[in-house]
């Protein structure tokens, strides 16, 4: 099938990557200049394992293609995948502006049928504003070209995004149309054959799943960090309340881990989003404004521990923090707990030495040089003299840790684990202070 992709973010080109690697033919077109020569060469603008090679064959064999002539994407598939971002509006409702620029584009260049497929996180509404772009711009150009509009939401992992690509637990596509539901058929057969994994529905059921599915995940995460707070006033270990809980097959182990907060590009943005939705029909939404106000608090635990740790005193003290990306496996900076740790605690006058495998890079991007933050080369030479280590992200690499060679390298014996990596009896005895998230007895008194 010919497939075109408006986009090449990180769904855009996961999608029309993994389109390809399936025998489509796809080309992906963005605005971005440098993008996309550095896409036709091999560079990757994000990381996600195993893209780059994916991309780099699919492009050599000639099924994956990338461009910036918006004509030329247009006449290419008759599935026109729209992919751009929709980031958040002064009051955190998503703002349309690319995804409708798209859609007025699709409309200019339209020389036959076409499907146009909302693939961005959009609200409720948003199909019904892209139709009437589309006929706006085919109603002056006095063309007659038919067309449908239709919602397939992703589901996608940072980190696991080819995973939950090419194995999906489901492939939700909003439409009323007969032709729609064959073409998406045909498009996803090769992720569908064991048994139908295509959900038809309406569209604005569509929009919303895609949220509610976001805010459902969410959901758990708050109840989780609201529940590890609790356990530290009552001295309980929230650890062995989440293998009580979770083993309930109507509860389930995932996304209860508590930790330092969600982050990401999605959390964050789409439960605020669906709250202002809520807001713009009249509905006052206050479970999920109680998911985000409960994981702003969360995001600040480290930072009070810390100051808890020190009674108060973080001037000019210097403090490891292993990881910075918001979750392994990506070097994706957005909305992480570190983001809002390192600040506090610049605020407060202390220093960051830091080391996180792959978003070192990106932090730098953000914050620059600065005198209170050094970006070193291993966790190591982190911890190395640090006045505390802080755990922000669960990388691999820092689970197995000999904790008598940490003590001796702090100049206090502090470690506050943000997403309870270690068992709290092993750092205990080594003679370190153990601070993770509702582990109860593990805290002490400060230094
Ligand atoms: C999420 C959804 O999982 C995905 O389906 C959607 O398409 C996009 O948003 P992503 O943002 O990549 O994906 O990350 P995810 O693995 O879901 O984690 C999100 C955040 O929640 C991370 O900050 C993670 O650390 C946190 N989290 C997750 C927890 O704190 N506890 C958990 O139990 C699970």
């Amino acid at each position: 099938m010919k497939v075109t992709v408006f986009g090449t973010g990180y769904v855009g080109l996961v999608t029309g990557t993994c389109l390809a690697d399936v025998g489509h033919d796809v080309l992906c077109v963005d605005i971005d200049e440098a993008k996309v020569e550095g896409l036709k060469n091999g560079i990757i603008p994000i990381y996600e394992p195993g893209l780059e090679p994916m991309v780099t064959r699919n492009h050599k064999e000639g099924r994956l293609n990338f461009t910036t002539d918006a004509e030329a994407a247009v006449k290419h598939g008759t599935l026109q995948f729209i992919a751009v971002g929709t980031p958040p509006d002064e009051d955190g409702s998503a703002d349309l502006q690319y995804v409708l620029a798209v859609a007025k584009t699709i409309g200019q260049y339209m020389d036959g049928f076409k499907v146009i497929i909302d693939k961005s996180t959009v609200p409720v509404g948003t199909a019904d504003k892209v139709n009437t772009a589309i006929a706006g711009v085919l109603a002056a150009r006095g063309c007659k070209t038919e067309y449908a509009v239709c919602s397939n939401p992703e589901f996608l992992k940072e980190g696991a995004a080819i995973e939950d690509f090419t194995k999906p637990s489901r492939i939700v596509v909003g439409t009323d149309s007969e032709k729609v539901r064959e073409l998406m058929h045909e498009c996803y057969g090769p992720y569908n054959r064991n048994h139908d994994k295509l959900i038809f529905m309406d569209v604005r059921a569509a929009e919303l799943t895609k949220y509610a599915a976001n805010a459902m995940l969410a959901t758990k995460i708050s109840f989780m960090n609201e529940m590890s707070q609790l356990a530290e006033h009552l001295n309980v270990d929230v650890e062995q309340v989440r293998l009580g809980i979770g083993s309930d097959p109507r509860i389930g182990y995932q996304f209860i881990y508590p930790g330092c907060g969600y982050g990401g590009s999605c959390f964050p943005k789409d439960v605020q989003a669906l709250a202002r939705t809520a807001d713009s029909v009249g509905y006052d939404a206050q479970l999920l404004k109680a998911v985000e106000a409960v994981n702003y608090r969360q995001k600040e635990t480290l930072f009070t521990k810390l100051e808890r740790a020190f009674d108060g005193d973080l001037a000019g003290k210097t403090i490891a923090i292993w990881g910075l990306s918001f979750k392994p496996n990506t070097d994706d900076m957005r909305a992480a707990p570190s983001r809002v740790l390192m600040e506090s605690l610049w605020a407060a006058g202390a220093k960051v030495v830091a080391y996180d495998p792959e978003a070192m890079n990106e932090t730098h991007r953000i914050y620059g040089k600065r005198d209170d933050l050094s970006l070193v080369g291993t966790r190591e030479i982190a911890a190395e003299g640090a006045d505390a280590l802080v755990i922000c992200t669960e990388w691999k690499a820092f689970r197995a840790v000999d904790f008598s060679w940490l003590k001796a390298k702090l100049n206090f014996p502090v470690i506050v684990d943000g997403r309870n990596l270690y068992n709290p009896e092993d750092v205990k005895k080594a003679g370190l202070m153990y601070y993770a998230v509702g582990r109860g007895d593990s805290l002490q008194d400060s230094l």
